[in-house]
This record gives C-alpha cells, sequence and structure tokens, in this order.
C-alpha cells in the first residue's frame, strides 16, 4: 500500500517526507538521495557560495535523480544578505518544481519566486513557507504560498519564540490553515508520521533525522552524536535576538547562552559562536562535536543508527502503514 495524499499528489512522489533544506548538510547527493527513495529532497540555496554554484549543484543532483527535488531558500537577518534575487533566477532557470521559503516576510520573494515561474515556463513552481505559528502561516498564504511546512517547538533550526509542541501546533494548523501543511519538527519514525497523518498533515518533514542517514555529506562523528545523543541533549539561544536556535547542547553553547544572557539582545557578544562558519568545519572537516554551535532536534532521541535514505524512508512509510492497518486498526471494535 502507499499515502495518497495532496503533498503526493502535488509534487508527483511516492510517499508523504520531505528533507528540508540544512545548510552545510543539504548537498546534491542527500537531495538525490532522499527524491530516489520517493520522498522529496531539497538542496539549500545558500549552502553554495554563488547562485553559479547553485546552478552545479542543481545540475549535480539532475544528474544522481530523475524524480522531483526542490531548493530552500531561507531569508533570515544577516549584516550582509546574500543576492536572494539571482539564487532566484536560477532556481527558475533550471525549472525546479517547488522550492521551500523560510525566514521573515516572506512577500516579496514568493511573489517573486511565483511571477517569474509563471513568466518563464508558464506554470508558477510551488512555494512551500516553512514557520511557527499558524498566524504568519496565514500571511505567507495571503501572500502566495501554496503548502506550508508548520515547525514545533521540538524542530532542529528556529522554533520561534511560542513554545508550540507539533501535537498541539499540527492539529491547530488543520483548523485554521486553508492550504495543506506539512508536520515539521520532532519526527523520525513511522508512528509519529501515522500521528501527524491522523493529526491533519498531508505530509512529515524531517531534518535532524536525515543528518543521520548515508548520504548527508557530513562528517561520522556528526551522525554518531545524534545516534549517541537523546532527547534531552539539545538547548535554545538567541531568544533574546527574537531568533531562537535550537542546537546541540556542548560546551560551545552553552558559553554562547552564558554570554547572551549577560548583555541579552545584543548580537556582537554571540556572533563569534554562531559563524556557520564554525560548523561547516565540524561537519565538513574535523567532525569535532564540541568546538561549534551546530543544529540539531530534539529527535535525536528516535536515531539509534545510521541508514541509507532508502531504508530510512522504507522502514517508516512500512511502520506507519502497520501502525495504522494493525495497531489502530486493532483497538477499534464494535463491542463493549
Ligand atoms: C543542521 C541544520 C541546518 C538547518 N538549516 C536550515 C536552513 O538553512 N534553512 C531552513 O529553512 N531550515 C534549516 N534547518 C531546519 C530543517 O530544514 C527542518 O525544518 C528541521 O530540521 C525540522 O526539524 P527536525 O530536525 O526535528 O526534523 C536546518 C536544520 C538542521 C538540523
Amino acid at each position: 500500500m502507499v499515502f495518497r495524499t495532496k503533498f503526493t499528489e502535488l509534487m508527483g512522489i511516492e510517499h508523504p517526507i520531505m528533507c528540508g533544506g540544512m545548510h552545510h548538510v543539504s548537498f546534491a547527493e542527500l537531495a538525490a538521495a532522499v527524491s530516489n527513495s520517493g520522498a522529496m529532497g531539497f538542496i539549500t540555496a545558500v549552502t553554495q557560495p554563488t547562485p553559479e554554484d547553485l546552478r552545479k549543484e542543481i545540475q549535480k543532483c539532475k544528474s544522481l535523480t530523475k524524480k522531483p527535488f526542490g531548493v530552500n531558500i531561507s531569508f533570515l537577518p544577516a549584516a550582509k544578505p546574500p543576492d536572494y534575487e539571482a539564487y532566484i533566477d536560477v532556481v527558475i532557470d533550471e525549472h525546479i518544481p517547488a522550492v521551500e521559503t523560510a525566514g521573515q516576510s516572506p512577500g516579496k520573494w514568493i511573489k517573486m519566486l511565483k511571477d517569474k515561474s509563471a513568466a518563464r515556463w508558464g506554470k508558477s513552481l510551488y512555494v512551500i513557507h516553512k514557520c511557527v505559528n499558524v498566524r504568519h502561516a496565514n500571511s505567507a498564504v495571503a501572500l502566495g504560498a501554496d503548502m506550508i511546512s508548520m515547525d514545533g517547538y521540538e524542530c532542529a533550526g528556529h522554533p520561534g519564540m511560542d513554545d508550540v509542541g507539533g501535537l498541539l501546533l499540527f492539529a491547530v494548523a488543520a483548523k485554521q490553515l486553508k492550504v495543506p501543511f506539512i508536520a515539521s519538527g520532532g519526527v523520525g519514525d513511522g508512528n509519529q508520521m501515522a500521528a501527524c497523518l491522523a493529526l491533519g498533515a498531508e505530509g512529515i518533514n524531517m531534518g535532524t533525522r536525515f543528518m543521520a542517514s548515508k548520504e548527508a555529506h557530513i562528517h561520522a562523528k556528526i551522525k554518531q552524536a545524534l545516534v549517541d545523543g537523546d532527547q534531552t541533549g539539545t538547548m535554545t539561544i538567541l531568544r533574546s535576538n527574537k531568533n531562537t536556535e535550537r542546537v546541540y547542547k556542548n560546551p560551545q553553547a552553552m558559553k554562547c547562552k552564558e554570554e547572551e544572557d549577560k548583555d541579552p539582545g545584543n548580537i556582537n557578544v554571540v556572533i563569534k559562536y554562531i559563524s556557520g562558519s564554525l560548523y561547516k568545519r565540524s561537519f565538513q572537516e574535523t567532525g569535532n562535536t564540541q568546538d561549534s554551535v551546530w543544529s540539531c532536534g530534539q529527535v535525536m532521541g528516535l536515531i539509534d543508527d545510521v541508514p541509507s535514505v532508502a531504508d530510512l524512508v522504507h522502514r517508516i512509510v512500512t511502520d506507519a502503514e502497520s501502525t495504522i492497518s494493525s495497531r489502530l486498526n486493532g483497538m477499534l471494535s464494535s463491542k463493549l
């Protein structure tokens, strides 16, 4: 049996699972492996130093899979923002079917993505906007987003300021959103996939779980840390900067939090800890889990191995199916 949802139908994929963009993790190899498994992979645009590097990464991904994959473009606060429009032009040029957007005030970019793709190809690409509360989700929909990736408090990356966990957030989203949504944050197995679909989601998004897969292009020691860690192994920083980030709990993250607490809201005191180049070195070169601040989610508590992406997706889908058809169905009875 397969799961048919609005997400699988719109994207033309087999399984209602996506791997959202992860800075310094979501390269062509991982995106292609996820898409080849029947789910949908995303390349992170701004991990690529220039728009032309993004084009090469997209072309590499096309050489590794014939199945649909997308691109993540995160519009996050930065002292020197990337040339987003140039990245968007490459995405349009390469005829990417879906973009995962993230960050504040996405309206201008959603309109640009929609207008430019329609002008070039006669049909707009799909925009899946990732956000952490239903009010922001509804604004993104009003601005043209086709789908929402709803990130609960458990998530790696940026859980926002509201601290609402997925179990409630997804149920509220199902009631209040007028477009399909994907459940994201803290999801790592088939039971959770069944639960997310039961709550009204049209699919699941996983980041941290896919980091601990063979095809994620990061150091083996980082993957092992995800296997060894549990659900208590993360912490949040940058709340006072209104840019809360969930990261792996280590001495660097704790020092960063200490400095933040001494001078809340002052980005200059924490900037030396959060530079992307530091965790890029841990991910790509040293595998040192302790000397940089890097994102991961509470779902570490469910990660026990480093499988291939194909095995992981197969396991999640078959477990979700048996949870629904055996466990849940077995609980239904017409007799008292
Ligand atoms: C190392 C890492 C880097 C990430 N970078 C980005 C990013 O650049 N843009 C983005 O929109 N989300 C980013 N995310 C968030 C993921 O796309 C996804 O929403 C999140 O991991 C879901 O939560 P989970 O890790 O509990 O599955 C990142 C996550 C991780 C673990």
